[in-house]
């Protein structure tokens, strides 16, 4: 049987015959459909992209019906078991794992790149004391264009790759400075001699002693959860990011603008959710009433980090967020609201209500409660995410830049305003 797609329009009686090629159709193909040679042709309408691919991309593999993820056909529970972020960064933005060498070179550019500019430093003093974590975190990120002109040639590899370190290295500085200012502390310049969350770790939570000595429980947790968070194939902010740069602007404008994609409440808050949610359900005795009541649908209410839209099965990122978590309460103590969250999952995974719509825990389920366990306050969550995310925002970026199929993105609508009508004086409205 021939790869292509009958079509036959019925305003017409004509009959075409169009190519598929990887369970797609191009939309450009349809343009030759018309009624007559004023018509513009056929397009598609698919308001939230729910069934339009933007790219071919070879970074990210998701099967939502099994609950496969793999970063460049590695799997992520081999990652998060035997690599660490530094590695999986290197992974998603270069296709390979690095050799010893260029683990080596790789980790060494990033940890010269930690520091801020004193500059950043200023700018970010100038925050209200109370500013929310992400806000200052995607402005300074933006405002690090203006510190960097030279990021403007994205056309040269050598650029690029400077900006990446760049990239990758600081926006954990400014991650821990944006959380310092929110809580009225002085800023803690980067340990080097640290690993990477360790140094993270490091600018965070020092205090007054001489050298900030991370747990290495609690490192490597973050280690594992940034692994989990480099990259989700074409979601909201990675969207945003490949739409804003197919404008060429400078990486860091675009990477401000997907994290402000990541910021709304729908994307990147849904952990701080499912914590007030937890708080509020108040006890394990009152998980049966709130599960009638999602299922009732009162007032709107979900089970809050359940289903997902790709996933239909249990979230492989969850699964291991799940085992992090028993291991950083063995440091932290338990999170009192761990019990409710048991109980909730229990009842959700033999009820009949999620079972029929396949609604699964997905990765924000138990991540706030790790958390919140290892001291941070809701507002920075987002921020948490934004960190590791950072790696799969440059590398599809990047991949975007290269492919010749690219150009700027502009899509189409369908206009529903009124027909050209004359200018009226102000006189003469009614
Ligand atoms: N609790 C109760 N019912 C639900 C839930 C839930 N969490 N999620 C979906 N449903 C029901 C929904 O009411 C609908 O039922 P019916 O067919 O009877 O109308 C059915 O399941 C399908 O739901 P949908 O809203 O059409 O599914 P969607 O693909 O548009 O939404 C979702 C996906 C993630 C927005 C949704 O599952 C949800 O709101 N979950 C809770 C919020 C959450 O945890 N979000 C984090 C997503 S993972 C992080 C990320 O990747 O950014």
């Amino acid at each position: 049987m021939p790869d292509t797609l009958s079509i036959i329009d019925n305003r017409t009686g004509k009959k075409y015959e169009l190519p598929i090629q990887d369970g797609t159709i191009r939309a450009m193909d349809l343009r030759q459909i018309k009624t007559g040679p004023d018509d513009f042709g056929l397009m598609t309408y698919d308001p939230a992209f729910m069934n339009t691919a933007n790219c071919r991309s070879a970074i990210t593999y998701i099967d939502g019906e099994k609950g496969v993820l793999l970063y460049r056909g590695y799997p992520i529970e081999q990652l998060a078991e035997d690599s660490n972020y530094l590695e999986t960064s290197y992974l998603i933005l270069f296709g390979e794992l690095p050799t010893a060498s260029q683990q080596q070179a790789w980790t060494r550019e990033i940890t010269l790149h930690t520091m801020l500019h004193e500059n950043i430093k200023k700018f970010m003093e100038g925050f209200q004391y109370d500013a929310h974590p992400m806000g200052i975190f995607l402005s300074t990120v933006g405002a690090l264009s203006t510190f960097y002109p030279d990021a403007k040639q994205i056309f040269d590899r050598e650029s690029r790759g400077r900006q990446t370190h760049r990239l990758i290295a600081k926006v954990p500085s400014i991650a821990a400075y944006a959380f310092r200012h929110s809580i009225g502390r002085p800023y803690v310049y980067p340990d080097n001699d640290l690993s990477f969350t360790g140094n993270f770790l490091n600018m965070l939570f020092k205090m007054t002693e001489l050298k900030y000595q991370p747990n290495p429980v609690l490192a490597r947790a973050l280690d594992v959860l940034f692994i989990l968070h480099a990259d989700h194939e074409q979601n909201c902010s990675t969207s945003a990011m490949r739409l804003i740069g197919s404008s060429h602007v400078d990486p860091y404008s675009a990477l401000a603008g997907a994290a402000a994609a990541l910021y709304g409440p729908l994307h990147g808050g849904a952990n701080e959710a499912v914590l007030r949610m937890l708080g509020e359900i108040g006890s394990v005795k009152n998980v049966p009433e709130f599960i009638k009541r999602v299922k009732n649908g009162d007032g709107n209410v979900r089970l809050m980090g359940f289903g997902h839209r790709v996933y239909k099965s249990y979230d492989p990122r969850a699964k291991v967020i799940k085992k992090i978590a028993d291991l950083v309460f063995t440091v932290t103590g338990k999170n009192p609201l761990l019990e409710i969250a048991l109980e909730l999952e229990r009842i959700a995974l033999q009820d009949e209500y999620f079972v029929s719509r396949k609604l699964y825990p997905n990765v924000d389920f138990y991540s706030g409660l790790i958390y919140q366990a290892m001291g941070f306050p809701v507002e920075m969550f987002p921020v948490l995410f934004a960190i590791p995310r950072t790696a799969g925002w440059i590398a599809q970026w990047e991949e975007m830049l290269l492919d010749s199929d690219q150009k700027i993105a502009r899509p189409r609508q369908i206009y529903s305003g009124p027909i050209q009508r004359e200018y009226i004086p102000r006189e003469k409205r009614q």
